[in-house]
């Protein structure tokens, strides 16, 4: 049976796709820098950030998911000065060349890099991070593909509760179609195995949404009272702070049910 690595398996989108690939009989190795419980996974410790563990990792794998990253601001789920400023790159810049660089010495069929709709015009330095990372993929030897997702729910909801002691929220005016994790991993694996490689479709959410209506949605499912602000931003600050609307696969869970699930079943079963 072949063998699927994937790095960053512990993370929001990692674990969906391992979850995926495990329900699909897949052979599955995590590559992660805490070894997790689950015991229907084999796990393999090491670091991107410093390349421990890597070359071993790597023996006998067949196919690649590089899910990892290290994102300070979806890590603590809000946005301070420094992030205008800076972005660590040894896991999605050094940690990615390094990987790419060994699996050019392994016998790798398939390197698929998940990344970020809109890149190319963002301007914060996560964003410039995560572009140079995929420049490398795009300009390796190896059989690769890019997967390219709109922003998380889990993360548009690390950033709205961050404001909750705000008693007006500044909020864009402008459409975006976020995704979960779990409709991510579907396309995922639909690239993973479906023998196509280069940049596949990229996937959004299933409606784009101005962020106004998004944040008013959350509210209801939080019963929270906050006046929203509306922002008007030009299209080419909101396009540089990640704020587009994704054009290629639409992901089926909507952003309520995303609320209903995560904050309301809460309440009831409470
Ligand atoms: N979040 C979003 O809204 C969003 C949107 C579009 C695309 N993406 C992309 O989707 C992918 C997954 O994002 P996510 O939000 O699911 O990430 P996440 O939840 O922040 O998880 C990050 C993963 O990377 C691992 N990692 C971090 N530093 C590492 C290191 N030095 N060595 C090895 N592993 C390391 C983490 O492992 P630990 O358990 O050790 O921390 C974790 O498994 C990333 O490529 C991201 O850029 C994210």
């Amino acid at each position: 049976m072949t063998l699927t690595l994937v790095t960053g398996g512990t993370g929001h989108l990692g674990r969906d796709v391992v979850d995926r690939l495990v329900r699909d009989g897949r052979r599955v190795r995590v590559f992660a820098r805490s070894p997790g419980m689950r015991s229907d996974v084999e796990w393999a410790a090491g670091d991107l950030a410093t390349g421990a563990g890597l070359r071993e990792a790597l023996q006998g794998v067949d196919t690649v998911i590089n899910a990892a990253t290290c994102s300070p601001i979806a890590r603590r789920g809000g946005v301070r000065p420094i992030d205008f400023f800076r972005s660590p790159s040894a896991v999605d810049v050094e940690g990615t060349e390094r990987l790419l660089s060994l699996c050019g010495e392994a016998d790798i069929r398939h390197f698929l890099h998940v990344s970020i709709v809109g890149l190319d015009q963002a301007t914060l330095p996560y964003a410039r991070v995560k572009l140079a990372g995929e420049r490398l993929v795009r300009a390796s030897a190896l059989s690769w593909s890019i997967v390219r997702a709109m922003p998380f729910y889990y993360l548009l909801d690390r950033l709205l509760s961050g404001l909750t002691w705000l008693p007006v929220w500044p909020v864009p005016t402008t459409p975006f179609d976020p995704v979960d994790t779990s409709d991510v991993a579907d396309h995922v694996l639909t690239c993973a195995f479906d023998g196509q490689r280069g940049v596949r479709a990229e996937i959004g959410g299933p409606e784009a949404l101005n962020l106004v209506t998004l944040a008013r949605q959350y509210q209801d499912a939080r019963r929270l009272h906050r006046k929203i602000l509306a922002v008007g931003l030009s299209d080419a600050k909101a396009r540089g702070m990640g704020f587009v609307v994704s054009h290629g696969v639409r992901g089926r869970l909507r952003w309520t049910d995303w609320l209903r699930r995560n904050y309301l079943e809460m309440q009831t079963a409470a």
